[in-house]
């Protein structure tokens, strides 16, 4: 997906072996559908020539605040007002320390000095080794950029090119990407506390064997990081799948559905939005064997008995925040046919101001779906796309219908 067709973002290095991370960052966001502007310090150029970031952005490199090609000979402030964005990646502990004092020596600093700070967001991806990353002056010149009204973005654990293993590496580049795409979207769950299921249900036989279904987890995944990009908080309480969690996401982990119902309970007493996407199993095993149930040869087939499991959506939507209408629920349906009319049906059994139907075998596993939206209102498509971008617009809809943004009558 272009998420970034149109953005123009600078692109500065600052001197850190995590500059070699700065090329794939680069490429990334060219493949997203930015102009990529690169600006690198001195010490920036010791760890990566601008010779291979120029290849990459398709863009000469700025080096210095006397370079020539400027007709006006100010590159500190041309580029700076082309920018929907500058990001600082790897951002060095001295170069930070710079910034917070408003240093203007060289040509990086400068533009970020005189960056229009209320049009051109900061976003600061920190690189270095744990001592400096953990040092109190390293520490409070973070929380100095942070009030400056800069964003930093990070940092890693794990092992470091000193050979020492902690706080302090730069975010992966798809991170810093997701980050990025995160900050152009618009803030409409901005205090708003958004709780989302997602993935199956796996309702254990035995220690050894369960029953669950084919849903992916993505719709819900997708939702989850619409939300926090839309700057919800945002808690995902995810069924056994194999997805990363999205930036800035509390995840809890769960495999049943009375799992599931007591994650959610818990989760919901805080929160203003209840998206339930999970495909939780409709019944599970009546007992669990403790042992592994064995064939014993004798041909006979061991005989199942299942239970209903508890109906986490129609459940909360029963609540007294419900109710009340200070949680909004919002329900799937996947159909394999007559989806209005099962849409219908199925949003005034669980008692849910909006339920989206999808489905299902155009949607178990894929990468793009169709939604469909129902509501007190009517019917509405949002025809197909990647999930990401229905999520996105299913958010911008779920915002609309929220208490404070209801139009008045
Ligand atoms: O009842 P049905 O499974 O068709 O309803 C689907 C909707 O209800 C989805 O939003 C699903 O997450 C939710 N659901 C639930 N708990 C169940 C069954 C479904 O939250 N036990």
């Amino acid at each position: 997906m272009q998420d970034l067709a149109g953005k123009h973002i600078v692109l500065g290095l600052t001197g850190g072996v995590a500059c070699y991370k700065s090329a794939e960052l680069c490429r990334l966001l060219v493949k997203a559908g930015a102009q990529v502007q690169v600006v690198m310090t001195e010490a920036a150029a010791q760890f990566i020539t601008p010779v291979t970031m120029q290849a990459l952005s398709g863009r000469p490199v700025y080096l210095s605040q006397w370079d020539a090609r400027e007709p006006n000979n100010m590159p500190h402030i041309n580029l700076s007002r082309e920018a929907d964005a500058i990001v600082l990646a790897p951002a060095s502990a001295d170069f930070i320390a710079r910034l917070v004092q408003g240093r203007s020596d060289e040509l990086l600093s400068l533009m970020c000095l005189a960056r229009p700070i209320d049009r051109v967001p900061l976003l600061v991806a920190p690189a270095m080794n744990r001592e400096m990353w953990a040092h109190p002056a390293t520490q409070r010149n973070l929380r100095q950029l942070d009030a400056d009204g800069a964003r930093v973005l990070g940092v890693g654990t794990g092992w470091q090119a000193c050979g020492e293993t902690g706080d302090g590496r730069m975010l992966e580049p798809a991170q810093l990407l997701e980050e990025i795409v995160a900050q152009f979207q618009p803030k409409v769950l901005a205090g708003q506390h958004v709780v989302v299921t997602a993935g199956p249900t796996f309702e254990a036989l035995d220690p050894i064997r369960g029953i669950t279904n084919h849903s992916s987890g993505k719709m819900g995944f997708a939702i989850a990081r619409a939300a926090r990009e839309a700057g919800a908080q945002v808690t995902l309480i995810a069924g056994p799948v194999h997805l990363e969690t999205p930036r800035g996401v509390q995840r809890t982990d769960v495999l049943s559905a009375e799992k599931m119902l007591a994650a959610v309970v818990d989760a919901a007493q805080a929160a203003t939005v209840f998206i339930a996407t999970a495909a939780v199993a409709d019944w599970r095993p009546a007992e669990q064997a403790s042992q592994k149930i064995k064939k014993n040869g004798d041909g006979q087939t061991p005989v199942l008995h299942f239970v209903e499991n508890p109906d986490i959506l129609a459940q909360v939507a029963r609540s007294e925040r419900a109710r009340q209408g200070t949680l909004f629920c919002v329900g799937f349906a996947a159909e394999s046919e007559n989806l209005v009319e099962h849409a219908r049906a199925k949003r005034e059994r669980k008692g849910i101001p909006l339920l989206v139907g999808n489905i299902g075998p155009l949607t178990f596993g894929q990468d793009d779906n169709s939604l469909l939206l129902v509501d007190a209102q009517g019917v509405r498509e949002l025809p197909r796309a990647p999930k990401l971008q229905l999520a996105r617009e299913l958010v911008a809809e779920i915002a609309a219908r929220l208490p404070r943004n209801r139009p008045t009558p």
